[in-house]
């Protein structure tokens, strides 16, 4: 509807640009691609289901909604839509891509709605945003993405609905959702997701979006196996084990104030005294808590150890002196001693010691 009401106002825009300005220069504005149906009122161009494994050639410049699904498209070269600037609206959904780049939308600087769904895509390039930087509307569902670039926007300022649903995906970068401010729609189902700590990132990401009033048809989990089918957003943050590397003070951190936890990720972050919010967890790493309380292990540690060797060096000098002295009162005085000892009672040890 929305879509059709730019296309009706773009239409008339461009028809009285092109009769008042033109009119018999460009011999190709009534022309249209053999395989496609042109509706200049509507400035749309209907390619679909035609076979075709290529873009036609001499789309019309005035050219505002493209569809091309349906086809066997399976390779876009680099400036594919060169002549067709002006597209706000680009369809390719069933066709057989396998990877998307960036340099083949170069010169769509307008295009607010690419619908790839149903293609084969594998992967995706990252800079999208560079090249499409009004985009509104991504639908990348339905292909075989295991892994999306961490970076696609940057940020993609005016981009409201973003769909990755039925595909390989494992795993996504809250970086990339970051970089999405006015989102209004994720639509993620349908992908193996891997509910480990690698997803906590997307669990807190969407946990804000949720709060702010954003849609999402969730993430089910894959794997690990207890948390298979359940959503992501259902599973408690403690139970999150640390990742290996870089999440390693996270978990341990979060854990600290369980109770408190789910409650502070629902809550409104600009009230959590800005820095606690739980969307900066991931990244911000909380020190304190684990080094004050290896401190105190290594002060507890050590106190103990300096104890015991201490005792330890005592009792060794306790016995070293009291052997020293023994062997050299005997060494001193081989058999008198214990006569005079009889006889000089107490003071016997004073006189052994200078001898
Ligand atoms: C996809 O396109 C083919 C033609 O290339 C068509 O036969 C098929 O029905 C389309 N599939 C869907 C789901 O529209
Ligand atoms: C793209 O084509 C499909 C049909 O294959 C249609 O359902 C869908 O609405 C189209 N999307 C856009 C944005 O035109
Ligand atoms: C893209 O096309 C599919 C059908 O092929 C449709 O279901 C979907 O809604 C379209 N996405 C957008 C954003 O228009
Ligand atoms: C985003 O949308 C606004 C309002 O329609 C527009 O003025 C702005 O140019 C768009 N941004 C980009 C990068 O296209
Ligand atoms: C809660 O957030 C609002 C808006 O950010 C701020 O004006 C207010 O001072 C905050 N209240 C507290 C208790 O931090």
């Amino acid at each position: 509807m929305l879509d059709e009401g730019i296309c009706c106002r773009a239409a008339m825009k461009g028809a009285l640009l092109l009769v008042s300005s033109v009119g018999i220069l460009l011999p190709g504005v009534g022309s249209c691609p053999k395989k496609c149906l042109c509706h200049p009122s509507s400035n749309s161009v209907d390619c679909s289901g035609q076979g075709l494994s290529t873009i036609p050639p001499e789309l019309p410049p005035w050219t505002v909604t493209l569809l091309l699904q349906d086809n066997r498209i399976h390779w876009l070269p680099a400036l594919a839509f060169k002549s067709v600037s002006l597209l706000t609206t680009l369809n390719l959904s069933n066709n057989s891509l396998s990877n998307l780049a960036a340099e083949a939308f170069y010169g769509l600087a307008h295009l607010q709605v690419l619908n790839v769904t149903q293609n084969s895509l594998l992967s995706i390039e990252s800079s999208f945003a560079q090249v499409m930087p009004g985009l509104r509307e991504l639908d990348l569902s339905s292909n075989s993405l295991s892994v999306l670039p961490t970076s696609l926007g940057k940020p993609w300022e005016n981009l409201t609905m973003f769909a990755v649903q039925q595909n390989h995906l494992l795993h996504l970068d809250r970086e990339l959702l970051e970089a999405m401010p006015k989102l209004r729609l994720v639509l993620l189902k349908g992908n193996p997701w891997k509910c480990d700590c690698h997803l906590l990132g997307l669990k807190l990401w969407l946990e804000r979006f949720i709060f702010e009033g954003g849609e999402t048809d969730g993430a089910i989990c894959r794997l690990p196996e207890p948390w298979k089918g359940k959503d992501l957003l259902s599973i408690p943050h403690e139970l999150y084990k640390p990742c290996p590397l870089r999440h390693q003070n996270l978990v341990p951190s979060l854990v600290q104030q369980p109770g408190s936890v789910p409650q502070d990720a629902q809550k409104s972050p600009e009230n959590n005294s800005g820095q606690h919010d739980p969307l900066e967890c991931e990244n911000r790493p909380k020190p304190k808590p684990t080094n004050l309380r290896h401190a105190v292990a290594t002060v507890v540690i050590t106190g103990v150890v300096c104890g015991i060797v201490c005792l330890m060096m005592l009792a060794a000098a306790i016995y070293g002196c009291t052997y020293a002295a023994i062997t050299a009162q005997y060494q001193g005085r081989p058999l008198a001693p214990t006569r005079k000892s009889e006889k000089m009672g107490s003071e016997e040890p004073m006189d052994s010691s200078p001898a």
